[in-house]
C-alpha cells in the first residue's frame, strides 16, 4: 500500500527534484573525497618507528646545532650528502629537485612536525628523488639539519 502511494507522488514532475539531489549526492561524494586527499598530503601518517621522535631538547634553538646542519645540508661534511643541490641553499628548489616543496616558506615549515621531517630524511620517498639518509647521516646529524631546515624559514616554527 506504502509503495503504491509513492509511485503516485513520483509523477512527472519528479523527475527533476531527483536529478538535483542525485547532483548534490554527487557533489557530497566528490567533495569528501577532495578533503581526504588534502588532509592526506597534509599530513601522511607517520611510520610507528618514527611518529615518536623528539628532537633532543634544546637542539632546535643551539646555534651549534644549526651551523652543523648548515654544513651538512651544504654537502662540507659528506660531499655524498647534498641537500642544497635539490633544496636549493635557501630552501626552493632547485631544478634538480623539481617537486620539493619550498623549505624556506613558513607555511610549508609550519605544516611538517620534527617527526615527520625526521622520517622523510631518514628514508627515501617512493615516486619522488628524495632519497634516503638514514645510513648516512647519524640520528644526531639529521636533527642538526632539521634544526637548520626550520632557520630557513624564521617564522614557520
Ligand atoms: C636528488 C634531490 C634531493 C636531494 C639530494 C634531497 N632532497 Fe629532500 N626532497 C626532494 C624532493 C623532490 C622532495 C619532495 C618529495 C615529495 O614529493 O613529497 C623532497 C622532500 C624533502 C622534505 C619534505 C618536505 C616537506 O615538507 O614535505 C624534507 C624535509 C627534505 N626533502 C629534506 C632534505 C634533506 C635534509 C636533504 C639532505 C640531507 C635532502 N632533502 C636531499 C629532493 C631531494
Amino acid at each position: 500500500m506504502r509503495n503504491v502511494e509513492h509511485q503516485s507522488t513520483a509523477g512527472s514532475d519528479g523527475i527533476l527534484p531527483r536529478i538535483s539531489i542525485l547532483v548534490v549526492i554527487g557533489f557530497l561524494i566528490g567533495f569528501a573525497g577532495a578533503v581526504a586527499m588534502a588532509d592526506d598530503a597534509a599530513e601522511e601518517a607517520i611510520p610507528p618507528e618514527f611518529s615518536g621522535k623528539i628532537m633532543p631538547t634544546g637542539t632546535s634553538d643551539d646555534p651549534k646545532a644549526q651551523v652543523a646542519g648548515k654544513e651538512i645540508y651544504e654537502g662540507k661534511i659528506n660531499p655524498a650528502v647534498n641537500c642544497s643541490r635539490c633544496h636549493g641553499s635557501d630552501g626552493k628548489p632547485t631544478k634538480l629537485g623539481k617537486g620539493a616543496p619550498d623549505l624556506s616558506d613558513p607555511t610549508v615549515s609550519k605544516k611538517h612536525s620534527d617527526a615527520q621531517w625526521f622520517w622523510r630524511i631518514s628514508e627515501k620517498k617512493a615516486g619522488t628523488t628524495m632519497p634516503s639518509y638514514k645510513d648516512k647521516l647519524t640520528e644526531e646529524q639529521r636533527w642538526h639539519v632539521i634544526a637548520y631546515l626550520r632557520t630557513l624559514a624564521p617564522s614557520g616554527k
